[in-house]
């Protein structure tokens, strides 16, 4: 896709309501730091317009980025970042939650896991809800030039079955910084979006 025009549009907190869209949604979902607003920089040729952090909990909101009036990215906090207190933490789950059970245009939820490590719990856990509430599971194993070459299929294999994925589940490893894996997601999202 050429990237004619990106804006931040819609930044929903805890109390806001979620905006009524006509165009299709894809949400990035994943642990605090695994590198989601990296990844929305790279597929929209932008170094910096998704905020991004060392420190994990950078993103608190729900930020969709309309990305040629043709769909939205929807970039969606971090679960797992242990500095933040158990209420704040209920508070960011629900809503996430109430924006991916509500959202009608959502077309995919991406999953990202960081390739180097075996998934947590909590990453087992989103896999678990995106299958039960009847979306395709999609995963993206992020940070691809951190582990040798030699080592990418056995990661994936991993993290697969750590995931209990099934063998047709799709999983696209991924580099922000050589922009490995970038065309095979955006030829992705082209096909679910009918684009
Ligand atoms: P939250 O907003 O806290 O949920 O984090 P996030 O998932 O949006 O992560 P973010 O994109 O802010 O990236 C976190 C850190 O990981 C930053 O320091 C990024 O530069 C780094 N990072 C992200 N993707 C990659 C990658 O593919 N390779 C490497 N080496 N570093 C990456
Ligand atoms: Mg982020």
């Amino acid at each position: 896709m050429i990237i004619k025009n990106v804006s931040l549009e819609t930044v929903c907190g805890i109390s806001s309501s979620i905006p009524d869209n006509d165009k299709p949604e894809i949400a990035f979902a994943g642990k605090s730091n695994v590198g989601k607003s990296s990844l929305i920089n790279s597929l929209i040729n932008r170094k910096s317009l998704a905020r991004t952090s060392s420190q994990p909990g950078k993103t608190q909101t729900i930020n969709y980025y309309n990305i040629n009036d043709m769909l939205y990215f929807v970039d969606l906090p971090g679960y797992g970042y242990a500095k933040t207190s158990e209420t704040i933490r209920e508070q960011w789950g629900m809503m996430v939650e109430r924006y991916l059970m509500n959202s009608k245009q959502l077309k995919v939820i991406f999953l990202l896991v960081d390739i180097r490590h075996e998934p947590s719990l909590n990453d087992k856990n989103m896999y678990d809800w995106i299958v039960y509430h009847g979306f395709m599971p999609v995963i993206i194993a992020t940070k691809l030039d951190k582990i040798k070459r030699s080592q990418v299929a056995k990661h994936i294999k991993m993290i697969k079955e750590s995931l209990g994925a099934t063998s047709e589940t799709k999983i696209f490893p991924f580099s922000s910084l050589t922009k490995q894996g970038k065309d095979e997601i955006w030829a992705y999202i082209e096909t679910v979006c009918e684009l």
